[in-house]
């Protein structure tokens, strides 16, 4: 009974030329669930390796609301709560991150946040093995919502919200107005 008719992990065999009893993957083998031909959704890149500057999914509240929760726990102990890059661990001695909050940040496509996530970023480690690709994508639109917050303009608004906001302010509450 000890000993069975079978090979064990790593032992050799005089069957095949290369003495192992293991095989080789044959060439483009793909693990079962690892087919990853969409490179939007899972390396936030297009056929050309740029950037994607699209999110690969519509974006809902609920996908947000994720992103928030997801954001909070994973990023914000260095990135901070809203996206200055004066988290807890960064107060305590880490090297800041740049803000999220610059012209250069602003613009970069989302696929680059994606990216980052993923792959990591100079003394940032990847967090593709801690977040999966679904909750990355949230994060990332939930820093584009972060964004917003910190630049909009009135101008932004509808004609029907500037007219509430006006209301809100003739009735005596101070809304807080960002500048650009
Ligand atoms: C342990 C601290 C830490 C955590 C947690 C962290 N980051 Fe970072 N991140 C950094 C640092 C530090 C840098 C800058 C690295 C460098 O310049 O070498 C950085 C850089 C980045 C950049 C690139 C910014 C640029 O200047 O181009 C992005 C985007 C980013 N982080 C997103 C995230 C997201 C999203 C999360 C959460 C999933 C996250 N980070 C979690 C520390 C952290």
């Amino acid at each position: 009974m000890y000993h069975q008719p079978r090979y064990d992990p790593y032992e050799s065999s005089e069957l095949f030329e290369d003495g192992t009893s293991a095989r080789p993957l044959p060439e483009g083998t793909v693990a079962r669930g690892q087919l990853r031909v969409d490179t939007a959704l899972y390396a936030g890149k297009d056929a050309n390796g740029e950037h994607v500057s699209a999110f690969p999914f519509p974006i809902t509240a609920d996908v947000l609301t994720r992103g928030q929760q997801r954001y909070n726990a994973y990023c914000a102990p260095c990135h901070g709560l809203s996206g200055y890059g004066n988290g807890m661990i960064v107060e305590r001695g880490f090297s800041p991150p740049s803000s999220f909050h610059t012209d250069r940040l602003r613009n970069a496509p989302v696929g680059y946040y994606y990216d980052v996530i993923t792959n990591g970023f100079g003394r940032m480690y990847s967090y593709a093995s801690r977040i999966q690709p679904g909750d990355r994508w949230a994060i990332v639109a939930y820093i584009r919502a972060l964004q917003l917050s910190q630049n909009a303009s009135v101008n932004d608004l509808s004609p029907e919200e500037r007219q509430q906001l006006q209301g809100s302010q003739q009735q005596g509450s101070q809304p807080q107005e960002t500048q650009p």
